[in-house]
């Protein structure tokens, strides 16, 4: 039996260990010190943003947006199904509705024309979801929203380090959410970011991120003392996360360059199994520029994907799945009651494979990409075993 290969491995050295063993023996484990302070501004220079918030993680961002948005019972916003449950939580949570978009065959970002149809006089707000890594179309977005007072707020939490033609996403919208949870590009195990260009609602994240309070501007100096000024919650990591994350932020180009060297090998290796039909691999629209976040195809038969999904785990290699459709969802049923039918979400949803990803695999990576191409070629030359 061939090494297992993992769905997913966190790439990390001394570097860490060192930054959270200095961050140990220092004197700040509470949130928005030193080294909090130092990521945000270099996150904030990097993607040119001028306010970036780090938070414990992108579902908080979410719920953030939502509370500094004022979002609440009698709204609707839009929102892919093919998108991970924090999106539509968020939406929740507040009271309001989410109202469930179809996505594109070409690369499972939310349909614009699709939005447009479900937009309402009650519709606040738009959350396009970056999916893997790679940019929604704003063009259409904007288009679909027309000059409405509909927010842009992009679930950018598989987005970090991609692009919408020269500006980071996460930076286009009126509000991105990042995530810098263990299965995403660059980590500190569990936590986001909220960012926004829009000084109004960076006054309002920095109230609702510190529990409902204007106890940042009384640290800043700038009153006396602090007090309830809006609704809010507990968003701020600690310092020894953020002292994880810019260990992790200071490695970013070789985390790319070797999540990039990956993704290429498969898409090479793997051209020739579209070619012949049995797959379908996805396309990146030319204002797309993605960080390599996850490498998926498509089998042209549902009843593909999960037989093979099998056959990859009994190759030694961590395939997997993503995302029930959240339309479909028992909860999303129980509140929203029978929703009217996603067929694309439906079908892409239930013929998707993600392949494993990560830094460490760049050494091996011919090998692995010929691995899955001998278990499909296996499959879909008759050894299906039916
Ligand atoms: C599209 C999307 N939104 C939100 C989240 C939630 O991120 P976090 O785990 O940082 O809360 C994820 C995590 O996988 C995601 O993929």
């Amino acid at each position: 039996m061939p090494e297992y290969i993992p769905f997913n491995r966190i790439f990390k050295d001394a570097e860490e260990r060192k930054a959270l063993a200095d961050a140990l023996d220092g004197d700040c484990w509470h949130g928005d010190g030193p080294a909090g302070k130092r990521v945000e501004s270099y996150l904030g220079e990097w993607l040119g943003s001028p306010h970036v918030f780090l938070t414990t993680s992108c579902t908080h961002a979410l719920e953030m947006a939502m509370l500094v948005l004022d979002i609440g019972e009698g709204d609707e916003v839009i929102m892919p199904s093919f998108t991970f449950v924090s999106t539509a939580n968020a939406v929740r949570m507040r009271g309001a509705r989410p109202v469930f978009a179809d996505i594109r065959d070409s690369d499972l970002t939310m349909d614009p024309e699709d939005v447009a149809r479900k937009i309402t006089p009650s519709t606040r707000a738009v959350i396009p979801v970056h999916y893997a890594g790679v940019s929604a179309d704003f063009d259409g977005l904007r288009k679909a929203v027309d000059g409405r007072d509909i927010a842009i707020v992009e679930d950018a939490a598989q987005a970090v380090g991609a692009y919408w033609n020269d500006r980071a996403l996460g930076t286009v919208g009126d509000i991105g959410c990042f995530s810098f949870h263990d299965t995403k590009n660059i980590t500190c195990g569990e936590g986001g970011a909220f960012l926004t260009g829009d000084a109004g609602l960076a006054e309002k994240a920095e109230w609702v991120r510190e529990k409902g309070t204007n106890r940042s501007a009384f640290l800043r100096g700038e009153i006396d003392k602090y007090t309830w000024v809006s609704q809010g919650s507990s968003y701020i990591p600690s310092d020894l996360l953020a002292s994880l994350l810019e260990a992790q932020l200071r490695k970013k180009e070789r985390i790319l360059e070797a999540r990039a060297g990956v993704w290429h090998a498969y898409r090479d290796r793997l051209a020739s199994a579209a070619d012949k039909g049995w797959i379908r691999l996805p396309e990146i629209p030319p204002y797309a520029r993605t960080n390599y976040h996850i490498f998926h195809f498509h089998v042209r038969d549902l009843s593909d994907r999960d037989p093979l999904l099998n056959r990859f785990r009994e190759a030694g290699i961590g395939a997997s799945f993503h995302y029930v459709p959240l339309h479909n969802a028992p909860y999303a049923q129980k509140i929203l009651g029978a929703q009217p039918p996603l067929p694309r979400t439906e079908e892409l949803a239930g013929t998707l494979i993600r392949l494993p990803l990560f830094p460490d695999l760049e050494i091996v990576k011919e090998v692995v990409a010929d691995r899955v191409l001998a278990v499909l070629t296996d499959y879909f030359t008759g050894k299906r075993g039916d």
